[in-house]
């Protein structure tokens, strides 16, 4: 593996997934868009993370770079190389990755052993940080979300052999938690468990372990920031960030806006000529048995509390009888499943509901819909608003994290500036929510507003080039 003599700087990205090969959420897609948007600017990314049962198949297209006998209960090697044109180093550890399930969860639920699982994903990075591979030696390690929380901590108990670290948070919920026993177990020194180091409100958090030891950090956009440092959303986990605020840098996600454009739908359309988008939303809705006079909204998302999925059953029935419909493709929580499925089995033509994993449904549901719903409780940076904007899918979102930093809401003032891009509301409850499904069905009802809006929103740059540049711009001053 060489490295390009133009580079400015390498880093390994550290992550439990990463688009193509493995996903669960919006981690995967930014840690799969990262290494593209910032080789383009002069960056030379690699990408390690854990070779889970279902991408076993595809170690022999690697090659294997280094071996780590006795990781945490059998031996590791490291497998390196190009798959479907990213730089990825696969983490073959048998004994903790080879399972039938996803990253985190088999059949019984969370595996039990995940702090270990985790550690040793950081642990091999550390390593490898330090001593490189194969004349490969990163500047930079770039750790995110909890699964590679340690790895600033083992860096900096083993040395850093001169490797610079960062810390992105993508989701403060997750914090990566672990009983004080675990220390010797995690390889963790003894003499660091204090509330300064790693002690975490009597345990360990592998979170606040790359939040302390970590030279920068980062979270998915401004807003989230500065939420993090109330308790509000900081989860526990604001004090630590306040005490490191002068580190802590909000750089917004972005999209890949290849993958994420009418222009590559069924029926592709552009901000100019929307027709495209009334065919894909007319043959949607045949397909689907909805008639909905009124605007078609679409929600696809993770099923779970975050997302303020509650508030739906509360506040729908009142949309559909104001001549809504409503289109959900997701999954998670099994009793928010299920209510889905009551709001569907109640409105059969007004509502379907589609639980499970499906990227291709997805993009219909977005070139389909006239607005995308994303009432979360609170959200880092949120991607589906933003395809929402790209097509054209007006945005209706609660005024929480990165919602609140790329939606523009259709005040009076907003409307007659030409700027609206969604609607946005606050607090997040069922009182505000049905007033935003409301507000949603008037400004639909008035076409010039509503078609001003959608033109508004399919304007707004919701690529990488702005994250890549900021990013670029933190690892430029973290080697200065
Ligand atoms: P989070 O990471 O918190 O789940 P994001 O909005 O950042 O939220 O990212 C979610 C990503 O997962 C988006 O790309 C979204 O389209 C996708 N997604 C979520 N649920 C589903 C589903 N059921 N089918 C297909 N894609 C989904
Ligand atoms: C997390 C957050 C989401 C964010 C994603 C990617 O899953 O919940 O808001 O967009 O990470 O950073």
């Amino acid at each position: 593996m060489q490295t390009p003599v133009e580079t400015r700087g390498r880093v390994l990205s550290v992550a439990s997934e990463c688009v193509p090969l493995i996903k669960t959420g919006g981690l995967a897609d930014v840690v799969g868009a990262l290494p593209g948007a910032l080789a383009k600017v002069g960056w030379d990314m690699r990408v390690l993370m854990p070779a889970y049962r279902a991408l076993r198949p595809r170690l022999n297209e690697l090659d294997e770079v280094w071996f780590e006998p006795n990781l945490f209960g059998g031996d590791g090697r490291v497998m390196a190389g190009d798959l479907d044109g990213l730089q990825v180093m696969l983490l073959d550890a048998p004994h903790l990755y080879d399972r039938e399930g996803g990253p985190y969860a088999g059949p019984g639920g969370d595996w039990f052993d995940n702090a270990r699982r985790f550690a040793a994903l950081s642990w091999v990075a550390a390593r490898l940080a330090r001593d490189g591979i194969d004349g490969w030696k990163p500047d930079i390690l770039h750790a995110h979300d909890w699964q590679a929380g340690f790895t600033p901590a083992y860096l900096s108990y083993g040395g850093t052999g001169g490797v610079a670290s960062v810390m992105t948070v993508h989701n403060i919920a997750f914090q990566g938690w672990a009983p004080a026993q675990a220390l010797a177990d995690l390889r963790l020194p003894f003499d660091q468990f204090y509330p300064g180091a790693l002690e975490y409100y009597g345990g360990l958090s592998s979170l606040k372990a790359g939040l302390v030891y970590a030279d920068r950090i980062t979270t998915v956009s401004p807003n989230y920031a500065a939420e993090l440092m109330r308790p509000e959303f900081g989860m526990g986990m604001e004090g630590v960030l306040a005490q490191r605020a002068g580190a802590v840098t909000g750089i917004l996600n972005g999209v890949d806006t290849d993958v994420w454009s009418p222009a590559v739908e069924p029926v592709p359309y552009t901000a100019k000529s929307l027709k495209g988008k009334a065919a894909n939303r007319a043959a949607f809705c045949a397909e689907m048995g909805l008639d909905v006079p009124g605007p078609l909204a679409v929600l696809v998302s993770r099923l779970t509390d975050q997302k303020g999925i509650d508030l739906l059953e509360i506040c729908i029935p009142e949309f559909v009888a104001a001549g809504g419909g409503l289109a959900i493709l997701g999954s998670g929580d099994a009793l928010m499943e299920a209510a889905m499925r009551r709001l569907e089995a109640r409105f059969p033509n007004r509502v379907s509901v589609r639980i499970g994993y499906d990227e291709t449904f997805s993009h219909r549901l977005f070139a389909a819909g006239d607005a995308v719903l994303v009432p979360s409780r609170f959200e880092p940076c949120g991607l589906t608003q933003m395809y929402g904007l790209a097509y054209g899918t007006v945005p209706l979102v609660s005024l929480v994290g990165g919602l609140a930093d790329t939606v523009i809401n259709a005040s009076p003032a907003a409307i007659s500036a030409g700027v609206a891009t969604g609607i946005v509301f606050h607090p997040v409850d069922a009182t505000a929510f049905g007033q935003a499904l409301r507000q949603l069905v008037k400004l639909f009802a008035n076409k010039p507003v509503w078609t001003q809006m959608q033109k508004n929103a399919m304007k707004q740059s919701v690529g990488w080039q702005a994250s890549a540049a900021a990013y670029a711009k933190l690892y430029a001053d973290m080697l200065a």
